[in-house]
């Protein structure tokens, strides 16, 4: 082998190496802290024309590989972290995380075995058995740490069908689908996330599976509709796997009504799985954990710990009430999970999981709670949700923005209108207007604002995560966003 080792492991040269290259990097992440912008605002032609793929066959070494690095992507990659960085369910995160991320990069322990990972698949089913409790599910340790929202839910509606079929005799996962597959269904809100159609096709079913259930002004599923859409799918014939509930919509922060929606479920004995992928994080709150009443009645839930719990990208976990429901995916691999290990109580995490080889994002989570305490954590949860309320004070009292709807999360949909504007009701102009002015900014590189569609309306988006941030700071965004407006050519 031609030049140094460049594998981590216990030798000085190896270890020096490591320092190195971690103190290097370490050095330009504070740098790149420090920098006032949000972003450089170049653009998608810019970026491609910049970033090259001329590889070295005799490799550069990793100094100059991390100098490359922090050229050509952390000076141009966005400050999620930056008070005016507000568009997504993209948080900034805890110091204690990027800790807990370079434990879990050293170490690269992997969570399908206990012999590749063994203190942290105790320390994984420990916390999922801790989430169970403050869920309010029965004691166990069914669920499992996953990538996020989108693997939580389709573990969610996976379970769900296979059961559905099970209980008609079925064993999905040995024959796969059976029977008039066009008569499946499964409802959720008109404002649940996508990830329901994308799952529910990849499961075979289809988007033509999914029923969209009313909403109410808040934007939560109307329950008198969704009894209603139960008997209609019946008199159909149509046969119906799950209901979707959200707790937290991605935009509107929408919480649906937990505990009618289980008891309508229970009296037609179907499976309900609740994507609280963000409203989840109210689980630790003091102020407004009662919003997730109802919770504990329903069969899986999604939690999401990269959003408002503040962990790194991917850090995310599946709970399953009645953990006999495994069963329905068990699959025994004689080098992971044999049966051999089974008899003996060898924790091996590959049964719960889709994953095989799973990084330990759990830890992160781990070293959260204990670093900050829950008082702590609750407090910075409960900030985004309370300023929020403020931001939608403040917007209602401004002449040119319109206040959407009211908040319930942390985020706040609202739109701009120039003075032509006000009362008009061309609403292409302001859709286009409010569409250019998002643009604008993160193309300036000052704010990174959300553009979306509510009720078919194109609004503005605040999603308000970041517990460090003011109202004070989000009155100079919203200053900027008029200013913006302003300056727009041709507006
Ligand atoms: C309500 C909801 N569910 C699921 C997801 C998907 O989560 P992930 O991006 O972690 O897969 C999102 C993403 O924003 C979401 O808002």
């Amino acid at each position: 082998m031609s030049g140094s080792n460049p594998i981590l492991a216990g030798s000085a040269q190896s270890i020096e190496a490591y320092q190195q290259a971690i103190a290097q990097s370490s050095q330009a992440v504070i740098e790149w802290l420090k920098q006032p912008e949000m972003y450089q605002g170049k653009s998608v032609a810019e970026l491609r024309e910049r970033i090259a793929l001329d590889f070295n066959p005799q490799g550069l070494g990793n100094q100059v590989a991390i100098e490359r690095a922090i050229e050509y992507f952390l000076k141009d990659s966005l400050s999620v972290h930056h008070p005016q960085c507000v568009a997504h369910l993209h948080c900034p995160s805890l110091v204690v995380s990027q800790a807990a991320e370079v434990l879990i990069n050293a170490s690269n322990q992997s969570m399908d075995s206990w012999d590749q990972s063994p203190s942290a698949t105790i320390i994984e089913m420990k916390l999922i058995e801790w989430l169970r409790g403050l869920v309010g599910f029965p004691h166990g340790e069914a669920g499992v740490f996953t990538s996020g929202g989108t693997q939580s839910n389709l573990m969610g509606l996976m379970l769900a069908r296979d059961a559905f079929f099970a209980r008609q005799g079925h064993a999905i996962q040995q024959d796969g689908l059976v029977g008039d597959l066009r008569k499946i269904r499964v409802l959720c809100s008109e404002n649940a996330h996508f990830s329901v159609q994308k799952n529910m096709a990849l499961l075979g079913l289809g988007y033509q599976s999914v029923t969209l259930v009313k909403t109410d002004a808040l934007a939560r599923m109307d329950v008198n509709d969704l009894a209603e859409k139960i008997t209609q799918a019946k008199a159909r014939g149509e046969q119906i796997l799950a209901i979707v509930a959200t707790a937290g919509t991605t935009d509107a922060g929408a919480i649906d009504p937990l505990r009618s929606i289980a008891t309508l479920a229970a009296e037609h004995q179907i499976w309900v799985h609740v994507d609280a992928a963000w409203g989840g994080a109210l689980l630790l709150s003091e102020k407004y954990r009662d919003y997730l009443d109802g919770i504990d009645l329903v069969d899986s839930i999604t939690l999401d710990f990269h959003k408002q719990f503040f962990q790194t990208i991917s850090c995310g976990a599946f709970l399953l009430k009645d953990e006999r429901h495994y069963a329905l995916m068990r699959y025994q691999a004689a080098y992971l999970n044999s049966e051999f290990d089974e008899a003996q109580g060898v924790p091996n995490l590959v049964s719960k999981s889709l994953q095989t080889t799973r990084r330990f994002d759990a830890l992160k989570l781990w070293m959260g709670l204990e670093a900050l305490g829950q008082q702590q954590y609750a407090a910075i949860i409960d900030h985004g949700v309370t300023l929020a309320q403020q931001v939608a004070g403040y917007v209602s009292e401004q002449s040119s923005l319109e206040l959407v709807m009211p908040p319930q999360l942390a985020s706040v949909l609202f739109r701009y209108r120039s003075p032509e504007q006000a009362g008009s009701h061309n609403d292409a102009a302001v859709a286009l207007l409010n569409q250019r002015i998002g643009d604008a900014l993160l193309e300036s590189g000052r704010a990174n604002v959300g553009v979306t569609e509510f009720n078919g309306v194109t609004c503005l988006k605040l999603t308000l995560l970041n517990p460090t941030v003011t109202l004070e700071d989000i009155k100079v965004l919203l200053t900027l966003v008029e200013r913006t407006a302003g300056e727009l050519p041709g507006a």
